[in-house]
């Protein structure tokens, strides 16, 4: 009944959580759609301090947008702040982080054979990563280098490259990549709540007052836009991240934070060639070379080819495959799991009869034979001679 009604939040969080990303992110793109599409506007409303114009039609009516340069003469009644979508999109992040990984199953987490440590020391490890590289982050923006963009940039994916290669060493290929999106995530809500909100607020306030909003607005202002780029480049990555726990081949990778951070790469530099294009800069090489990059880790990371047959010649008999799986696998991929954390067949998926892992094979390979994921944290310490005679038994018992 435990494992039941616990499946049952994990799904309810995780369902909020997109929901809140999906406003969250979703507004950011329109705004920055919108901001790259203003126009110039007639005459008579430059005269009102419009500097942007934009027309769309939507859901069967027709908008018109205005952006002011500094202010309209009077401020409005009501004024839209959007925050609520990042500070909830965080809460409920860290929610699932203790729902799946923390109280759930810890296998996703500590994988005994890098850091045999309790569960009590993962959380510190967790937590204290994404506490501490906020506050590099947060001391790096009140420094000099805010004044230098592109050192900024470097600098940042150093450190979560840092982060990532870090994490990965202690946890599983899982549980780092969800730290990084953790340390990701954070970064970019603290950009909201710290940097961005407050210049907004420093701006309202000065309008409010009259006359010019001096240069301590326009500083704010600037680190606000600093921390807005920033979370521009990261959306990508961070979204990459959320899908990844669905990708052993990723996160399974014996080199998976080197894998995560050149995806990451790969990512934010497609966006460059968007930013760009929006300021009508059109540089479509990005685009190649972000493509050929992409076949290049694709090339690398391919798994060995698993031959049919052992370096005896010995084909692997239903015998030795059926054992492997009952020591490897039914404890959770069975009909009634024995396993305490489990209720039901884990992605349903269920190993009670040989049949039925040769009609899961292509995934099966992916996830106990090309890569360690399975079984999960290997709790129950399956060798590499066994994935190698798992792989083979499954070449030769393809389904027809
Ligand atoms: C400790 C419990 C546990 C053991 C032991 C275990 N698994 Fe899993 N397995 C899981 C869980 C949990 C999931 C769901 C993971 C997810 O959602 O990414 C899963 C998912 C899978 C999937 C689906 C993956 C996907 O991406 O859809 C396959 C295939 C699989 N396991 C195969 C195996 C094989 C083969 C073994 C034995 C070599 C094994 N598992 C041992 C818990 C276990």
């Amino acid at each position: 009944m435990e494992a039941y009604l616990s499946e049952w939040l994990s799904l309810l969080v995780r369902w909020f959580h997109v929901i809140a990303g999906v406003a969250w992110i979703g507004a950011s793109f329109y705004f920055v759609w919108l901001d790259n599409h203003l126009r110039e506007p007639p005459e008579w409303k430059k005269q009102e301090g419009i500097k942007g114009d934009l027309w769309a039609i939507h859901g069967g009516g027709i908008y018109e947008i205005a952006k002011y340069k500094l202010s309209p003469k009077e401020m409005p009644n009501e004024l839209h702040w959007f925050k609520w979508e990042a500070y909830s999109t965080l809460l409920s992040g860290l929610a699932l982080l203790f729902v799946v990984y923390y109280m759930g199953s810890p296998g996703y987490l500590i994988d005994p054979s890098k850091a045999d440590i309790s569960i009590g020391t993962a959380i510190a490890i967790g937590l204290g990563t994404i506490a501490v590289v906020l506050a590099i982050y947060e001391a790096l923006i009140r420094s000099p280098l805010a004044d230098n963009g592109k050192a900024f940039g470097l600098t940042l994916f150093a450190i979560l490259v840092l982060a990532d290669w870090g994490l990965f060493q202690v946890f599983t290929g899982r549980g780092a990549y969800i730290h990084v999106g953790a340390v990701i995530g954070t970064i970019m809500v603290a950009n909201v709540f710290l940097g961005i909100v407050p210049s907004q607020r420093a701006l309202v306030n000065a309008i409010e007052k009259g006359g010019d909003p001096g240069a301590r607005v326009a500083r704010l202002a600037m680190l606000a836009k600093l921390r807005s780029t920033h979370n521009n480049y990261l959306t990508l990555p961070i979204l990459l991240i959320m899908i990844s726990n669905h990708y052993p081949l990723l996160y399974g990778h014996s080199y998976g934070w080197a894998v995560l951070a050149s995806i990451g790469f790969i990512a934010a530099f497609a966006r460059h060639y968007f930013n760009l294009r929006h300021r009508d800069i059109n540089q479509p090489w990005i685009l190649v070379v972000a493509a050929l990059l992409t076949a290049t880790l694709i090339w690398a990371i391919a798994p060995a080819p698993v031959t049919s047959v052992a370096a005896d010649g010995q084909v692997v008999s239903d015998e030795t495959a059926s054992a492997i799986i009952s020591t490897h696998c039914v404890a959770c991929h069975s009909n009634a799991p024995s396993h305490p954390a489990f209720q039901s067949p884990p992605a349903g998926i269920m190993f009670d009869e040989l049949s039925l892992l040769a009609s899961h094979a292509d995934k099966v390979r992916q996830v106990a034979v090309d890569s360690h994921y399975m079984p999960l944290g290997n709790v129950t310490g399956m060798t590499d001679e066994e994935r190698q005679q798992l792989g083979q038994w499954l070449i030769t018992n393809q389904p027809e």
